[in-house]
């Protein structure tokens, strides 16, 4: 299991001396060109109250310069982890291209309305699956899952599913931004923007 990256076309710091996200944008634009399944799944390291870190993947809905945005229950252990220790890492492993993106820095729930705004844009069974489990929790069996699902689906018949009160977004606010090529023989390319101070540097790889 050892792959040769071959020579992509080069990277180097200046590409990132107008900020970090039209590369990201042009590096997830690749990742969906290339057929990778979900481009823009993230694996999201959080540390608990006890310093134990935690991943999982979770889907990034948007970023820009303000940071890296995905949406889960806030009452889910990622979210009562973020809540005790409001710092996370996210990573794009887009392995089908050589290439990975990782962005690490403060959390930030996103306001109510960008979270509304996103909830709309959410089809009704995943409006109702959200209302129906509380993440994270055991439950008893599948039917008992079901049942809660029959239960939020009567509940709302007719009506618009609300946005769920411990549901929305969490923003990661870049402290640094590392974009990690392969390249042939390990020589792997890495550029890292370091947002605070403006510095762009190649690590060894
Ligand atoms: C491809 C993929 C995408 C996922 N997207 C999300 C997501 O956007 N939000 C979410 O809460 N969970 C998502 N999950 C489920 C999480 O990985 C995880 O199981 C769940 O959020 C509970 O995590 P926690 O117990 O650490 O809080 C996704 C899983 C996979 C495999």
């Amino acid at each position: 299991m050892r792959v040769d990256y071959g020579e992509p076309e080069d990277l180097d710091v200046d590409a990132l001396a107008g900020g970090w996200c039209s590369l990201a944008q042009q590096w997830l634009s690749d990742a969906i060109a290339a057929n990778l399944p979900e481009p823009n799944a993230i694996v999201l390291g959080t540390v608990d109250e006890a310093g134990r870190p935690a991943t999982r993947t979770v889907l990034c809905k948007d970023f820009d310069a303000d940071g890296v945005v995905f949406y889960t229950n806030y009452d889910s252990d990622k979210g009562r982890a973020l809540t005790a220790t409001p710092y996370a890492s996210i990573t794009f492993p887009w392995i089908g291209i050589a290439r990975q993106l990782t962005v690490r820095g403060a959390v930030v729930k996103v306001d109510a309305e960008t979270t509304e705004t996103y909830w709309r844009t959410r089809p009704r069974g995943s409006q109702l699956g959200a209302w129906a489990s509380e993440q994270s929790r055991p439950i008893g069996s599948r039917e008992d899952l079901a049942a809660r699902l029959a239960e939020v689906t009567a509940t709302f018949d007719g009506i618009e599913v609300p946005v769920p009160p411990n549901w929305g977004g969490f923003r990661v606010e870049p402290e640094t931004v590392e974009f990690w090529q392969g390249r042939t023989s390990r020589m792997h390319n890495r550029i890292r923007l370091t947002v605070a101070s403006g510095v762009i540097e190649r690590l060894q790889p």
